[in-house]
Formats: C-alpha cells, sequence, structure tokens
C-alpha cells in the first residue's frame, strides 16, 4: 500500500485475460449544471478467462453502466485499457453475448420460435438451410424449453405470457447459442432472474452454474441481489459511490470504484449453502463495505483480496506524474 493513495500494484499481463480494464473513468452530462456527472472512477479489472464474476453495488452505483461499457453497447469516455480477450472494446460483436433486462421476444413469433431466433442469429446463412441443423436445432431449443419449465408454452406468443416467463424465454434464447456453439466466451447478464419468483430462481441459479461448469466461459453477472451474487460467483465485486480518499471525503459523489474484490469458493452446486453461517459473515461484510453511506472505507482500505485486483493511480495524481497520455485514451 502507498501512503498517498493505496495503490496495490498492477499484476503481470500475460494477454490471456478476458478483461483488462485499467483507469476508467465514465459519466454523463449533468442536465442541471451541464458538467459531466461521474459514474465510474478508475475501474481497474484484470480477469481470467473462465470467472464467474458477479457485480453487485447500491442501487444506481454504476452496475448496468460498467456492463454496457463491457458489451460495447456504450464506448468508455476515458480509460488506458478496455480489452476483452486483448481487444479494445468497439461493438458488440459475437464473442460476447447479452442477456437484457428488456426482453428481446418478437410478438409474432411462438415462444419456442423465439427461442430458435438466438441460434439463427449466430447461425452462418447456409446452414439455416440444412435439414440436419435444423433438427439439431429443434432438439436444442425443446431441451431449453423443457430444462427453464416453458414446454408447455411452446407454441404460445410472448404476449400470452407472464413477466416471469417472459424473462425464461429471454435467458433461453441465449443458453441454447451456448450449448449450440460454445459461446459466448463472454457472458454478461445484467439482473436477467430479477423477475421471476424465489423457486424458480434458485432453479436457475443451480442451471447457470451447471453451465458455467459445462462450458468454462467468463460470465459477468449484475444483480442487486446479495445471496445470489454470493451463491453463484467464483469472483464477487462490489461497485460502490462510498468510498473515500486523501483528496476526496465522500462529499463529492465523484463516481464508483471497485471497493471490494474477493475470490470465492464456488463448489455449491446446492442452495442449501445459503443457510450456513459462513455465508451469512459475508453478505454482512459485503454490506458493511459497500452499501453504507455513513461508513465508507478509504481507498487504501479497500478489500482487494483478489490476486489479480489492483489500483491504478487517480487520474489527477496521474495526471501530475504525466503518465496518463491522451492516446492511451478510448474514445
Ligand atoms: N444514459 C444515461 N444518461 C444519463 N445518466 C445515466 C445514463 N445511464 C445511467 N445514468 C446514470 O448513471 C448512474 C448509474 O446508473 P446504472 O448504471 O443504471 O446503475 P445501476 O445499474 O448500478 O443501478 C445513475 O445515476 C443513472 O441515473
Ligand atoms: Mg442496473
Amino acid at each position: 500500500m502507498n501512503g498517498t493513495n493505496g495503490v496495490k500494484a498492477k499484476p503481470v499481463i500475460t494477454g490471456e485475460e478476458a478483461l483488462h480494464i485499467e483507469s476508467a473513468y465514465h459519466g454523463y452530462p449533468d442536465t442541471e449544471t451541464g458538467r459531466t456527472k461521474r459514474v465510474l472512477t478508475n475501474i481497474d479489472l484484470l480477469s481470467e478467462s473462465g470467472e464467474f464474476i458477479c457485480l453487485v453495488g447500491p442501487s444506481g452505483c454504476g452496475k448496468s453502466t460498467l456492463l454496457r461499457l463491457i458489451t460495447g453497447q456504450e464506448r468508455v469516455q476515458q480509460a488506458k485499457h478496455f480489452d476483452v480477450f486483448s481487444r479494445p472494446v468497439g461493438f458488440p460483436d459475437k464473442q460476447r453475448g447479452v442477456v437484457f433486462q428488456q426482453y428481446t421476444l418478437l410478438p409474432n413469433l411462438t415462444v419456442a420460435k423465439n427461442v430458435r431466433l438466438g441460434l439463427e442469429f449466430q447461425a452462418d446463412l447456409h446452414d439455416l438451410w440444412r435439414p440436419k441443423w435444423r433438427r439439431e436445432a429443434n432438439l436444442i431449443t425443446m431441451k431449453y424449453l423443457e430444462r427453464m419449465r416453458l414446454a408447455d408454452a411452446a407454441n404460445k406468443y410472448p404476449q400470452e405470457l407472464s413477466g416471469g416467463m417472459r424473462q425464461r424465454v429471454a435467458i433461453a434464447q441465449t443458453l441454447v447459442t451456448i450449448d449450440m456453439f460454445g459461446m459466448p466466451k463472454v457472458l454478461c447478464m445484467d439482473e436477467p432472474f430479477g423477475a421471476l419468483d424465489p423457486g424458480t430462481r434458485e432453479d436457475m441459479q443451480v442451471l447457470i452454474s451447471q453451465l458455467w461448469e459445462e462450458h468454462k466461459m467468463t460470465v459477468i453477472f449484475v444483480t442487486h441481489d446479495l445471496e445470489e451474487a454470493v451463491f453463484l460467483s467464483s469472483r464477487l465485486l462490489v461497485l460502490s459511490q462510498y468510498w473515500t480518499s486523501d483528496q476526496d471525503d465522500g462529499s463529492k459523489l465523484s463516481g464508483s470504484r471497485i471497493v471490494m474484490d474477493i475470490p470465492l469458493d464456488k463448489h455449491a452446486m446446492s442452495t442449501e449453502v445459503k443457510k450456513t453461517a459462513e455465508f451469512g459473515a459475508l453478505m454482512k461484510q459485503v454490506l458493511d463495505t459497500g452499501f453504507n453511506p455513513n461508513h465508507r472505507r478509504h481507498v487504501a482500505e479497500f478489500n482487494l483480496e483478489h490476486p489479480k485486483s489492483f489500483q491504478s493511480l487517480s487520474l489527477e495524481e496521474d495526471h501530475l506524474n504525466g503518465t496518463f497520455h491522451e492516446r492511451d485514451i478510448v474514445t
């Protein structure tokens, strides 16, 4: 730790990382002041391929924003690095798959056809007409409709379904492509289980864990449900606007930082683990670290236990040192 800013040194970059985010800043215009309101401040994140990363944090801290930057739906304003598998994030591409909170279901297609659509989007054009491909696509579609307990609704239309069912259809759309194509390499999900009832939600948590084990993909999963996060993640990130530094007593609302980054053993395939004392203690620790506006951690006291976590100098210090070059910035 460095007394001036609690800088934790950057590990060696191998080039194999799924994510390499360094000194990333993002914000939006504030209509009242006409200035930029910073949402994300000095985000550093180095991730090995194959991690199940859960991102939690208080409402409005910028979880969805960070996810949109990773999927390329939005461009980061400033960063030394913002790379997915060594390539700067540009536009959405096939390597990244996204399940949005909003449903992308077409009203004029049945549930089964909506799910199949996920496959058709990813397929080579000439495959679409091959009987063998079509049979396989139908089989996988039916398999996931069953796994998501939607088989009875296969021939219904989206408007005939409840919110939770529609959400399951949207998730099935993504899962079929993972099954058939072994992709995306990075799966980004923004509160995908938000509209599900508790029982179905636990089933989905177990299902997504199994798929992650089977396909060794990198998952970045945003949730506001701490229990879900602790259960699912192999790495838990807490993003929070509640922090202080020597330069900032927390009153300036300078945007959110990663205040906690810890590795977790992900051997729990039964939701029974949620009842253990250890599980409860971890949830409490997360709450204390990132969710209490009256108890802000100093940047030097963030809980960055994960071996790949690091902290860059702040933008202000970096400019003073002359180490932040405009040419490094992805815009
Ligand atoms: N497109 C946008 N324009 C202006 N402000 C935005 C935009 N998107 C998000 N924000 C603001 O950025 C902050 C973080 O939002 P968001 O990433 O949605 O938070 P979270 O997902 O953690 O709840 C909020 O204050 C929100 O109002
Ligand atoms: Mg959000």
